[in-house]
């Protein structure tokens, strides 16, 4: 019977199996600037970038702003006006920039999308126009997916407005949007024309965001550069009170490591199970959602990476000693190690906080792949956590924060 089904399917087909494999490599290619007054008419960053494929054309562009960034900055949309009328012979701005919902408001709705891909439509933004998009990781993530999406794929300027949209997110290949409370559920993976960053904006910011964006750099120091982590000590008075020339050098050389990370790291897509610049975030992603995100992302990482950090301590991989430093200079740089979240119980008396491993693992797929260290400056991955050397570190963070 099976036999004679084959046949028939053989006979009936018209093509007979065959495989023929695809092979093709696109490269990618992006520059990423650090500047001061982007929008100062003298400033040749953003016309370079404009100009750098098409030199003799008239290159039309659609701004997104972040309402956040215009409410500290209130002359910014004139300023960007200015410098295009002082560029006509290469810019053309479609209509004034558009201001949009910073913060995690762009990216809980899906109207906010649909509704920057109509003006997309209206203006007639083609594949060889521009969407620049200036604001703070969230907005960063949403327009990129506008952009990614319209027309399969329009150039995208970033413009990142935050410490951590800056030395992190906005120099990455991601955006994304949340679905229905699940984070980042939305998205594609889809590298930027140009970055373009802008100390200036970055000294608006509050402190408390300031302090936040200087987690990823620690992070990045911990897990790739020792000489990093050493300046970052070095630096701990000039970086507390947000001194202009250490924020700059902090800034950027985070955002090398992390940009040396995609472009060397063998996984730019992040198709395997490892995410290695993602040390101390199983716990931070949990952090944030337990707290209903009172705790923000830069400020969860820090917890993380303190309690990542104890963790390789307590399971023999980093020397003892290593977490004090670590954990002193996060608290010097303005970072709170401890929640009350970290000790919840759930009503069957377990620890919700260990149901961030579970996540982490879905999330990426695969096998359960955390960083842990074996030194200052290299991280190693480890495939199995023990729950009751977390309780451990957990414990080890409330008692250093009950010190006198
Ligand atoms: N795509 C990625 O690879 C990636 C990586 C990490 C994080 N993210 C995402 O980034 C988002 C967080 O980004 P964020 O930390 O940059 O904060 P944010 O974008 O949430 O902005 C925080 C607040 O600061 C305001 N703001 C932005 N720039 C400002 C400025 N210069 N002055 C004053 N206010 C300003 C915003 O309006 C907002 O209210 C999250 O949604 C996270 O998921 C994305
Ligand atoms: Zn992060």
């Amino acid at each position: 019977m099976a036999d004679q089904s084959k046949r028939s399917l053989n006979e009936s087909a018209q093509f007979a199996t065959s495989c023929h494999r695809q092979s093709f490599s696109v490269a990618y290619h992006y520059p990423v600037y650090f500047t001061e007054r982007l929008f100062d008419p003298a400033n040749p960053v953003l016309i370079e970038t404009l100009t750098s494929l098409e030199r003799e054309r008239r290159h039309r562009c659609l701004v997104f702003v972040d309402d956040g960034v215009v409410s500290v900055r209130p002359s910014l949309i004139a300023q960007i006006e200015a410098y295009a009328d002082g560029h006509t012979a290469d810019i053309e701005l479609v209509c004034r920039p558009i201001k949009v919902a910073g913060g995690e408001k762009i990216k809980n709705e899906l109207f906010h999308i649909e509704w920057m891909q109509g003006l997309i439509q209206q203006h007639r933004i083609d594949r060889h126009s521009f969407v620049i998009a200036i604001g703070g990781g969230a907005v960063l993530d949403a327009v990129g997916l506008v952009a990614a999406t319209s027309h399969r794929g329009i150039r995208l300027i970033r413009v990142p407005t935050t410490v951590l949209s800056q030395n992190d997110s906005g120099v990455g290949v991601k955006n994304s949007v949340n679905l229905k409370g699940s984070k980042n559920f939305v998205g594609t993976f889809a590298p930027p024309f140009a970055v373009l960053n802008d100390l200036d904006f970055v000294i608006d910011l509050p402190p408390r965001e300031k302090i936040a964006g200087m987690a990823e750099a620690v992070k990045v120091a911990l897990i790739r550069d020792a000489a990093f982590f050493g300046w970052l000590e070095r630096h701990i008075d000039a970086l507390s009170i947000f001194e202009r020339g250490a924020m700059a050098t902090m800034i950027k050389r985070c955002a090398e490591l992390h940009m040396h990370q995609i472009a060397r790291g063998g996984d730019p897509f992040e198709s395997g199970s490892a995410r290695p610049l993602d040390f101390g975030h199983w716990a931070a992603h949990k952090i944030e959602s337990l707290t209903r995100n009172h705790v923000s992302h830069g400020e969860a990482v820090a917890i993380g990476i303190a309690l990542d950090t104890r963790y390789s301590v307590l399971a023999g991989l980093l020397a003892a000693g290593e977490e004090d430093r670590v954990a002193a200079l996060l608290e010097l740089l303005g970072f709170r190690l401890w929640h009350p979240v970290l000790e919840a119980r759930a009503s069957d008396g377990s620890n919700p906080l260990l149901e961030g491993l579970r996540e982490f693992r879905e999330h990426l797929g695969g096998e359960l792949t955390i960083t842990l260290l074996e030194d200052i400056g290299r991280g190693i991955e480890v495939h199995g956590i023990s729950e009751d050397r977390v309780r451990q570190s957990i414990a080890w963070l409330k008692a250093r924060q009950s010190r006198p």
